[in-house]
C-alpha cells in the first residue's frame, strides 16, 4: 500500500551498478506536494491494489499455496508483459517522460524472466511457451500506448515495478518454501532486483522523477486511469491463472515439510487447529507439521513407541 513519503529518508541512491551516477544526492529528499504524480497515483489506485491484493490467486500465494504448474504459467505471462512494456520503453527511451524513469540494468526483467523460463522448461524453454489470452490483452495495450501516447507508459512501469519492488523478497520467500526451490535462487530471478541495494531508496528516487516530469493536469489523469487499467489487467491474469488452475490435479505436497495452508484431509478434526485458529486466526501450520512428520517413516516409529510407552505406563498404574 502507499507509504512512503518522499521526505521520510533517502540519502543513498538504492542503486548498485556500478556505473553512471543517477541520482545526485538531494534529489529525492523534496516533501510531496497532493498534485505530484506519485501521491496521485498512490491515491488513484489505492482502491485497485486493495482489489489486486484480494484475489483468490494473490491470497492463495501468500500462503503459500502455490503449484509449480500454475507458478510456471504466472512466469510465462510475466514474460510476455515485461517484454512488450521494456521494448516500448526501449524504443521511446528519448521521450521527455520516459528518458527520466528510464533504469533498464537496474529493474528492467526480461532477461531475468528468460533465465526463469529457461529454468523451469529447459533450453528449448521458447518454443514450449505462449502468451494466454489475458497477457495478449495486457501486451496489447502496452503496445497501443507505446505507440500512441508514450506518456501513458509511466502507468505500466509504475504498476509493476513500483509493486515487485514493494513486496519482491516476501514473494520471493514464500514461493521458494512452497515449491522447494533451491536457496540459490533458480526460477526465482524475477524477483532478485541486483542492481538495486536498497528497494526503499530506489522506489524515492523513482516517485522524485515521476515528480518531476513536465506533464499537463489532464496527462497525469489520464496516467492515473491506466494504471488503474493495468491494475485490471494484471487481475485478469490472475483470474486466468485461478480458472486453469481448477482445471489442474492437486500436487501432492508430502515430500518433506508441508507448505503452510495446505494440507490434505479435514483440518478442522486436527486437535492443533482450534488452539492455533483461536491464536492466530491462520491456516494450521503446527497441524501441518503434525501430518507431515506422520507421512514419514520416522514419525510413524515415533508414534508407535510414545504409544507403547503410554500403553506400559496405564499398565504400571493399572497394577
Ligand atoms: C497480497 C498482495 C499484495 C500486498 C500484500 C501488497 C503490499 C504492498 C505494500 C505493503 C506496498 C507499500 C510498499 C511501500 O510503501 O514501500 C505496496 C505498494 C505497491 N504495490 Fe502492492 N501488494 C500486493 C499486490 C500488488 C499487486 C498485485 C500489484 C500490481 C500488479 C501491486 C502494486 C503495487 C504498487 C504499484 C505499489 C506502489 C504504491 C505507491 O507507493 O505508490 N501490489 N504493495
Amino acid at each position: 500500500m502507499p507509504a512512503e513519503k518522499m521526505d521520510d529518508s533517502g540519502k543513498e541512491a538504492g542503486i548498485s551498478n556500478g556505473g553512471g551516477l543517477v541520482y545526485e544526492e538531494g534529489e529525492a529528499e523534496e516533501s510531496v506536494r497532493p498534485e505530484d504524480l506519485s501521491e496521485l497515483l498512490a491515491a488513484g489506485t489505492k482502491e485497485s491494489h486493495d482489489k489486486a491484493e484480494n484475489t483468490q490467486f494473490v491470497k492463495d500465494f501468500l500462503k503459500g499455496r502455490i503449484r509449480r504448474e500454475l507458478f510456471k504459467l504466472g512466469t510465462v505471462a510475466l514474460y510476455f508483459t515485461y517484454t512488450a512494456m521494456e521494448e516500448e520503453i526501449e524504443r521511446n527511451k528519448e521521450h521527455p517522460a520516459i528518458a527520466p524513469l528510464y533504469f533498464p540494468a537496474e529493474i528492467h526483467r526480461h532477461e531475468a524472466l528468460a533465465r526463469d523460463l529457461e529454468y523451469f522448461y529447459g533450453e528449448d524453454w521458447e518454443s514450449q511457451v505462449s502468451c494466454s489470452p489475458a497477457a495478449q490483452r495486457y501486451t496489447g495495450r502496452i503496445r497501443e500506448v507505446g505507440r500512441d501516447e508514450p506518456a501513458l507508459l509511466v502507468a505500466h512501469a509504475y504498476t509493476r515495478y513500483m509493486g515487485d519492488l514493494s513486496g519482491g523478497q516476501v514473494l520471493k520467500k514464500v514461493a521458494q518454501r512452497a515449491m522447494k526451490l533451491p536457496s540459490t535462487g533458480e526460477g526465482l530471478n524475477f524477483f532478485q532486483f541486483d542492481g538495486i541495494h536498497s528497494a526503499k531508496a530506489f522506489k524515492q528516487l523513482y516517485r522524485s522523477r515521476m515528480n518531476e516530469l513536465d506533464l499537463d493536469e489532464p496527462t497525469k489523469e489520464r496516467i492515473v486511469a491506466e494504471a488503474n487499467l493495468a491494475f485490471q489487467f494484471n487481475m485478469e491474469v490472475f483470474s486466468e491463472l485461478e480458472e486453469i488452475g481448477k482445471t489442474l490435479q492437486d500436487e501432492v505436497l508430502d515430500a518433506g515439510m508441508p507448505v503452510h495452508g495446505d494440507v490434505q484431509g479435514d483440518i478442522s478434526k486436527c486437535p492443533y487447529y482450534n488452539t492455533k485458529m483461536a491464536a492466530s486466526g491462520g491456516a494450521s501450520y503446527a497441524c501441518q507439521m503434525a501430518t507431515a512428520a506422520l507421512r514419514h517413516p520416522t514419525g510413524q516409529v515415533l508414534l508407535a513407541a510414545l504409544v507403547a510407552a503410554l500403553a506400559g505406563l496405564v499398565a504400571w498404574y493399572l497394577m
